[in-house]
């Protein structure tokens, strides 16, 4: 790992699908376990953790409107509440690891956590606690994107250095390739990611990293090492665009 780290304070994304893992359960506790254990790496070099999680591994509101036209609000928000428990099973996968963490939602649930301020949000990671925004999303158009543009928007209000995604696809998939093969892009612009109909990350969420001057790093988690080479801000990370 690069020491010192590159990054003092991160934002990382985390897919609800890559949570699923194998597990027909919708959470792979492999993979949260591997996501904490790197998370607390990190942490423990000094790097200011935020994390953002998807939802998907429990509920996909798209999926649903699809096929049952259920009202588009109340599918979002039953997404939301998803994304607040894969942030309550993070806080305990960390917790177990000995790492402090807070979890912040954007709407009160204040039996389980406590809800979303900007600066308590950033106390927190001063005081060397990982801050799980969880609750996020909503409103915004696709699910599938959603929590990207959270990511981006809490990054900008925390002053973070970066948005790291994780995601369960290696590389950054080239959406415009016709024959279906993934596309690796080791270093690429963001007008070359929109040129490239680029897929990996929701535009609205990119457009804001870039007009705020924020990198963008997008990765895939499973892969060993990976996770925790993102957010010290290693090289070897995969497919870093900014
Ligand atoms: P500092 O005292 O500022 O360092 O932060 P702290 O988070 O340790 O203090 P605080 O007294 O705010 O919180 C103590 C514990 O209660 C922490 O685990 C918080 O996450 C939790 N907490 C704070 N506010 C709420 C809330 O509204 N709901 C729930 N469920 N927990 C809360």
């Amino acid at each position: 790992l690069s020491n010192p780290p590159r990054w003092r304070r991160v934002v990382f994304k985390i897919s609800g699908a890559a949570l699923a893992g194998n597990d027909p359960q919708n959470v792979d506790p492999k993979v949260t376990m591997l996501i904490a254990r790197e998370v607390a790496m990190a942490n423990r070099l000094g790097v200011e953790v935020a994390i953002v999680v998807g939802g998907r591994n429990f509920f996909c509101a798209d999926t649903w409107l699809g096929t049952t036209s259920l009202d588009r609000a109340m599918a979002y928000q039953i997404g939301m509440m998803a994304t607040v428990m894969n942030s309550i099973l993070l806080q305990a996968s960390l917790e177990k690891l000995g790492v402090q963490t807070r979890v912040q939602t954007s709407f009160t649930m204040h039996e389980i956590a406590e809800p979303y301020m900007k600066r308590k949000a950033i106390r927190h990671l001063e005081k060397g606690r990982v801050v799980i925004f969880g609750g996020v999303g909503a409103g915004l158009g696709n699910q599938l994107f959603i929590t990207d543009t959270a990511a981006a928007l809490r990054a900008l209000e925390i002053n973070a250095d970066v948005v790291l995604k994780g995601t369960n696809v290696d590389g950054v998939y080239d959406c415009q390739s016709r024959n279906g093969n993934n596309v690796t892009f080791e270093h690429i612009s963001f007008r070359d990611c929109a040129t490239r109909g680029f897929s990996a990350m929701d535009m609205t969420a990119m457009s804001m990293c870039e007009e705020n001057g924020i990198p963008v790093v997008i990765f895939n988690l499973l892969e060993p090492g990976n996770i925790s080479r993102a957010l010290c801000g290693d090289q070897a990370a995969r497919a870093k665009v900014e």
